[in-house]
C-alpha cells in the first residue's frame, strides 16, 4: 500500500537548550501567557498517528503526531499542546474522563516511551508504565469501550493492562501486519484487530484470535463507537458498519477511489460524526455515519443552510462560465482556450480545483486570476464569508479523494 513521503515540519519556538537547563519556569510562562501558542495549518502537519475527539470540545480534534500532541480548529489550524515533541505512534483517551490521555512511541533522540499518561488533556505527560519486557513503543493502542480500565497495546503482540495503564502483562502475538485495535462496548474481554489479512476478533482478551468475517481484504482500520457499532474499513470495499453483536454488514460507503483511511475517531457525544486520516495525511469528516464526506478543515460552513445559500450564488454569479454543478465551461473539451488561455475550468472533481487549499480558492474568488481577466475579483461583489461559503458548495461536489488530495497533499496523489 502506499506510503506517505517522510517529510517533518518543525517549527522550533523554545530552543531545546532551554529545557536542558531546566528552564521550565520559564516555558510555563509562555504556555500561560499563550503568545507562544504555535499554531499551522492542519496540512502543514506531516505523520499524523493517530486522532481522538475531544470530548469535552467535540468540534476539536487530538492529533497525535510524529512531533507532539496538537488540537484541532474547523478553521484548519492545529495549535499544539504542551511542549512534548515525542514521536507518538499511538494515542487514546479516556472516554469518562476526558482529561485523561495515553500515548506511547519514541522521545526525538529514540528509544521507547513506554506508555505515558497526561491528566491534563495532554499538557504534560508522566510514564505510567513501561510496558512488559518494556519500554514499549505501542504502534497500536485501544482502551475498552466496556471498561475504561482495560488498555490493549501493541508491541511484538499484544500486551492488555486491567488497572488502565498502571502495570502490564503480554497476551501473545496478534494477527499478522495488525494495524489497529478496538476493544468491545459490550465485553471488556472482546478486542478486534485490522489486519493485513482480515478483521479478526478475540473474545478471550486476545489469547486466540478468529476472522470477524470471511474476507481477505486488508482491514486498515476498526473502532468501535460508544454505542456498540462496529467500524471497519475494507481495502476495495469501503467503510463498513454493523452492531457489535449483529452478524450482516452494512457498506456506508464506498466510493474512496484509490484513497484510503488509516485511522478513525467516532464523537462519543455524536456517533454519526466520524473523522478519519486518510493515507495522505488529510483529515476527513462525515456527519451522517460515514454516508457523506466533507473536508474536516471547513466542515463547519457544510451545513445543507449554508450549502445551500452558497449554491445559489454560485448559480447566480459562477455557473454562467463555470457550468451547472462546476462541470466547467466546456465539459466536452477540457482543452477549450479563449483569447487569454484556458476556459473556465471544472471545480468539481474533473479538473484541478482541489489542487488548491481552501483560503487559496477563496482568494481567487475575491481577487480574480492574474492569467485570465474574465475570472473577476468578486471582493466587490460577494462578502469574503459568501466567497468562503462557495467553497464549501464547490467541496459539497468533491469525491473523498479530492477530499483527502487537497493543497499540499495533491502532490501525495499524483502516483
Ligand atoms: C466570466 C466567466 C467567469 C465567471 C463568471 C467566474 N469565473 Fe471563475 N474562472 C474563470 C476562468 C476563465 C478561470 C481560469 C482562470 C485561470 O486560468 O487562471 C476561472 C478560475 C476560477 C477558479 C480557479 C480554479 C482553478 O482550478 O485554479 C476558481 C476557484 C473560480 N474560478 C471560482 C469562481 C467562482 C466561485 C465564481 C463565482 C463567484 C466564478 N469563478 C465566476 C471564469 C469565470
Amino acid at each position: 500500500m502506499y506510503q506517505p513521503a517522510p517529510k517533518t515540519i518543525e517549527v522550533a519556538i523554545l530552543p531545546a537548550a532551554m529545557f536542558r537547563l531546566g528552564l521550565l519556569a520559564l516555558s510555563s510562562l509562555f504556555a500561560c501567557g499563550g503568545a507562544m501558542a504555535e499554531t499551522i495549518p492542519m496540512d502543514q502537519i506531516s505523520h499524523i498517528h493517530d486522532l481522538a475527539v475531544d470530548p469535552d470540545h467535540p468540534s476539536q480534534l487530538f492529533l497525535a503526531t510524529h512531533n507532539g500532541l496538537f488540537l484541532t480548529a474547523p478553521d484548519g489550524t492545529a495549535t499544539r499542546i504542551g511542549d512534548s515533541r515525542d514521536d507518538f505512534m499511538s494515542f487514546a483517551t479516556d472516554m469518562e474522563n476526558a482529561a485523561i490521555l495515553y500515548a506511547s512511541g519514541h522521545p526525538p533522540g529514540g528509544g521507547n516511551l513506554g506508555i505515558l499518561a497526561s491528566r491534563d488533556r495532554g499538557a504534560t505527560w508522566q510514564q505510567a508504565a513501561a510496558g512488559a519486557g518494556g519500554p514499549v513503543d505501542f504502534h497500536a493502542m485501544a482502551v475498552s469501550r466496556a471498561d475504561p480500565k482495560v488498555v490493549y497495546g501493541m508491541h511484538e503482540g499484544l500486551q492488555v493492562s486491567q488497572d488502565g495503564g498502571q502495570s502490564w502483562r503480554k497476551v501473545g502475538p496478534l494477527p499478522k501486519e495488525t494495524f489497529s485495535l478496538a476493544g468491545s462496548a459490550l465485553d471488556r474481554d472482546t478486542v478486534y484487530a485490522a489486519a493485513m489479512g482480515g478483521l479478526f476478533l478475540s473474545r478471550d482478551g486476545g489469547k486466540n484470535w478468529s476472522a470477524a468475517f470471511m474476507d481477505q481484504h486488508p482491514v486498515t482500520l476498526v473502532e468501535v463507537s460508544a454505542d456498540g457499532k462496529l467500524f471497519a474499513f475494507l481495502y476495495g470495499v469501503g467503510l463498513v458498519v454493523r452492531d457489535e453483536t449483529a452478524a450482516k454488514w452494512e457498506v456506508r460507503s464506498g466510493n474512496f477511489g484509490d484513497r484510503y483511511p488509516v485511522k478513525i475517531a467516532i464523537d462519543p457525544t455524536d456517533p454519526d460524526r466520524l473523522h478519519v486520516v486518510a493515507d495522505t495525511g488529510a483529515i476527513v469528516t462525515s456527519k451522517d455515519g460515514g454516508r457523506s464526506w466533507v473536508s474536516y478543515m471547513g466542515h463547519d460552513r457544510e451545513t445543507p443552510e449554508l450549502v445551500a445559500g452558497a449554491r445559489k450564488t454560485y448559480e447566480e454569479y459562477c455557473q454562467a462560465c463555470h457550468g451547472k454543478n462546476g462541470v466547467g465551461e466546456r465539459p466536452e473539451d477540457m482543452s477549450a482556450q479563449d483569447e487569454y488561455g484556458f476556459v473556465a475550468p471544472a471545480l468539481d472533481n474533473s479538473a484541478h480545483g482541489w489542487h488548491h487549499a481552501d483560503g487559496n480558492l477563496a482568494h481567487t474568488i475575491l481577487n480574480g486570476s492574474p492569467r485570465n481577466p474574465r475570472m473577476l475579483a468578486f471582493k466587490d461583489i460577494i462578502s469574503e464569508e459568501e466567497a468562503k461559503n462557495t467553497v464549501a458548495y464547490i467541496k459539497s461536489l468533491w469525491s473523498f479523494r479530492s477530499l483527502a488530495c487537497q493543497g499540499a497533499l495533491h502532490m501525495k496523489c499524483m502516483h
